[in-house]
Order: structure tokens, then sequence, then C-alpha cells
């Protein structure tokens, strides 16, 4: 295991559309575990693929610090229900937050580590981090989507 350089704001990589992963081999969970090294070195919630360089549909994510962590591949949101607005920060965009509205639940499906199938239903802040990440595979940053967005150093945000 090893950490990965996140990718930053500015580069093309991160507005790119990821390709599916075909099979769920050693080498692609070699780099969902780098990918956990990593998001828990920066203290994020979630990292997608493209923000280390990986042009895969692959993220993970921790939406507790220290709880259940999910790997998905090749996921599908099958299901969205309400919206809800909230804050949400990224890896790959420093220094701000933004406000954002994301669905109050999904339903989400995909491979995990093992490249078995799962499908779980999500609300809340866990359903807001599983949107942000699946947004990344699409070249999309939460950015795109946020009401307003704020500098950490404009109102003390500490997180
Ligand atoms: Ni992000």
């Amino acid at each position: 295991m090893a950490l990965r350089n996140i990718v930053v704001e500015g580069d093309e990589i991160l507005r790119k559309t990821c390709r599916e992963v075909g099979e769920v081999t050693d080498r692609i969970r070699e780099t969902l575990d780098d990918m956990v090294d990593t998001m828990h070195e920066a203290m994020g919630v979630g990292l997608a693929a493209p923000q280390i360089g990986i042009m895969r549909r692959m993220f993970v994510a921790e939406p507790e610090p220290g709880g259940k962590i999910y790997y998905f591949v090749n996921p599908e949101i099958t299901y969205r229900e309400g919206s809800v607005e909230g804050e949400e920060g990224c890896l790959s965009v420093p220094g701000y937050f933004g406000i954002v509205d994301r669905p109050e639940k999904i339903t989400i499906k995909g491979l995990d580590r093992d490249g078995n199938h799962q499908e779980y239903t999500f609300e809340g802040f866990e359903a807001r981090v599983m949107c942000h990440e699946y947004d990344h595979l699409d070249g999309i940053l939460y950015k795109d989507k946020a009401k307003e967005m704020f500098d950490e150093s404009q109102v003390g945000y500490e997180e």
C-alpha cells in the first residue's frame, strides 16, 4: 500500500469521463487500497480514482471516520429521492467549501473490493458523499453544482 498524489483542480484529468473497470483484479485492489491510504492521510471522507490520476470508474468512501469503508467499482446510482442542501469540500479543491443540493436518499449499486455485486441505500450525509464521489467519475466537481462557494479563511471553517 502506498500514498498517491492527489490531483488538484486545474488539471484536465479531473474533467474527463472515466472508463469502466473490466474485472476487479489484484492490481485494481491495490489501487483501491492506495486510495484508502491516501484518503486517510488527507483526512477525507471519500476519494475517486481520477483524483489520483486513474481514469477508471471507482471510488472509496468512509463517511464516518473510523467507520465502514465502502468500495465502489463501476457504480451506478439507480434511485434518487428528495433534495437537501449541505456543505461540501473536496480534496481536489483545497481551501474551499460550498453549499450543494443533493438527493436526501439514493440507491447505488456496483462491485466491491472482491468483485462482488453490492447494493446500498444511503441517506443524508452518506448519500451526499456517494453522489459527490460518483460525480468525479464523470468529470464533475461539486463547485459546478454549488449555490455558494466559500474560502475557508472567510469563515474560519475548520474541518
Ligand atoms: Ni471530491
